[in-house]
Order: C-alpha cells, then structure tokens, then sequence
C-alpha cells in the first residue's frame, strides 16, 4: 500500500464481533492493542496488561477469522531478553496473531531479530511508548528537541533494516514524523503524530466514543457510542418499567 501511496487504516480491536465488524468495514490492519487494559479492563495505563490477557483477547479476536491483517501487542516487561521476545511473540501466534508489535528503539534489535529468527513478523513502534508512561510521568510529545529528532531518525532507520514489516510513530512532532515515513521504505503507522505518515491507526473505543472518560487530544471521536448505548439501555428500561405498572 505504501508503495501505491494508499494510505493505511487501522484500528485495535479485542474482541470476536469488534474484529468481525471491522473486517466487515475493510479495514486492512487490526490489533489487539495493549490500550485493551484502559479501555477494556480497566487498569489507568498498559502497564497492568498481561501475556495471558493478551492471548485470552487475541483468541477471540482471531476467531472472527479476519481477511485483515491481526496482530497483538507484545505486554509490558514479556520481551525483556531476546529470548523471552521469541517465547512469548510465538505464544501470541499461536493464539492467532499474524504478527507482534513491541515498543522501542535500538534497544529492541535483538529481540526484533530473535522473533524473526522463530519465523515471527514484527512491527515497531517509536515515539511515546505508553508502556514507558510511568518512568516519564505522562505521554509527552517526541521530537521537539534534536536529540530526539535525530534519534527517532536513526532507530527507524534501524529497526528497518532489522526487518520490521512497518512502524507505529506515537505522539511523534508531525515533521519528524513526515521525514521518517519519507526515509524509510516500510510504512509508518502514526497515531497523534500527523497525516504525514503512510497510515493511522487509533484506538477503536475512541473512535467511536466508547470510552469518554479519556479522549486523547489528537481523536475527533465519529459516533457517541457511550451516548447510544446509555440512551438505548435507558428507553429499554422504560419499556421493562411499563410492564410491571
Ligand atoms: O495499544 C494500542 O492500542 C496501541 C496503539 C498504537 C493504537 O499500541
């Protein structure tokens, strides 16, 4: 898609009708996010989602049998050591998941290449990394200072040529942003990062306001799926009331 210069549409998903839906909507890329612990199980940040979790979602996901591409984040601390990345990446396979995605520059190549090396593919993702949000204090905006900038570039870079299949850019300054998806030849992937990137991807409660106790400043949400939900629940409530009186 990349190269016919079509933009990429993706989305998360964590469940069996969720997936179905999506798929049924053409959307080529699905991913079981870990943001499945705020807006599904919710904990106040990634940090909390575990490898069985995961996997419990992933299964169901997967069972829509999506012609979507379907992937699944690799969970906080599951991918310290290169080892671990391929254990636990190929748990992930096997609960149906078409390729993995971790956080992280440089720092990540062995792992990258040790899922590779089991036969795994992989995507990356730079920028703000949600599972770091604890040790920075909040999700911060990457790239406004040139050390950033320059390291971005170069872990792109790096990671390409790792073998990524594509790059999730978060929260990354739109013109670093452009530059990377100009400079290497995988698509990027952004979210809060612009529309210079090859594709987007957000998280789907957002989309269409399912969760509106956080909307992430960058999501224009395109339904009021909570609003809905609550005035249908609402007017049934009625009809159950008029019977009983
Ligand atoms: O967990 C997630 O939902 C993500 C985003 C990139 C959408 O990683």
């Amino acid at each position: 898609m990349k190269t016919r210069g079509e933009q990429i549409a993706a989305l998360t998903t964590y469940d069996f009708p969720t997936t179905k839906l999506l798929d049924e909507a053409d959307i080529p890329l699905l991913l079981v996010g870990d943001s499945l612990g705020m807006v599904v199980l919710g904990y106040p940040d990634t940090t909390h989602v575990t490898l069985a979790d995961v996997e419990h979602h992933v299964r169901a996901a997967a069972r829509a049998k999506p012609r979507a591409l379907l992937g699944a984040d690799l969970p906080f601390k599951s991918y310290e050591t290169a080892g671990e990345a391929a254990v636990n990446a190929s748990r992930l396979a096997a609960a149906g998941a078409e390729f993995v995605k971790l956080e992280g520059g440089r720092e990540m190549l062995p792992q990258i290449r040790a899922i590779l090396d089991a036969g795994l593919d992989v995507c990356g993702h730079l920028g703000m990394l949600p599972q770091s949000v604890l040790e920075e204090g909040g999700y911060h905006v990457k790239g406004k200072k040139e050390e950033e900038h320059r390291k971005l570039i170069e872990d792109a870079a790096l990671l390409a040529d790792a073998g990524v299949f594509g790059i999730v850019l978060e929260l990354v300054t739109p013109p670093v942003a452009k530059e990377i998806s100009g400079k290497i030849a995988v698509p990027t992937i952004g979210i809060g990062s612009g529309d210079g990137c090859d594709g987007q991807i957000l998280v789907t409660h957002d989309l269409i306001g399912m969760f509106p106790w956080f909307r992430p400043r960058f999501v224009q949400p395109l339904a009021d799926g909570a609003g809905q939900l609550k005035s249908a629940v609402e007017k049934w409530k009625k009809t159950v009331q008029k019977v009983k009186n």
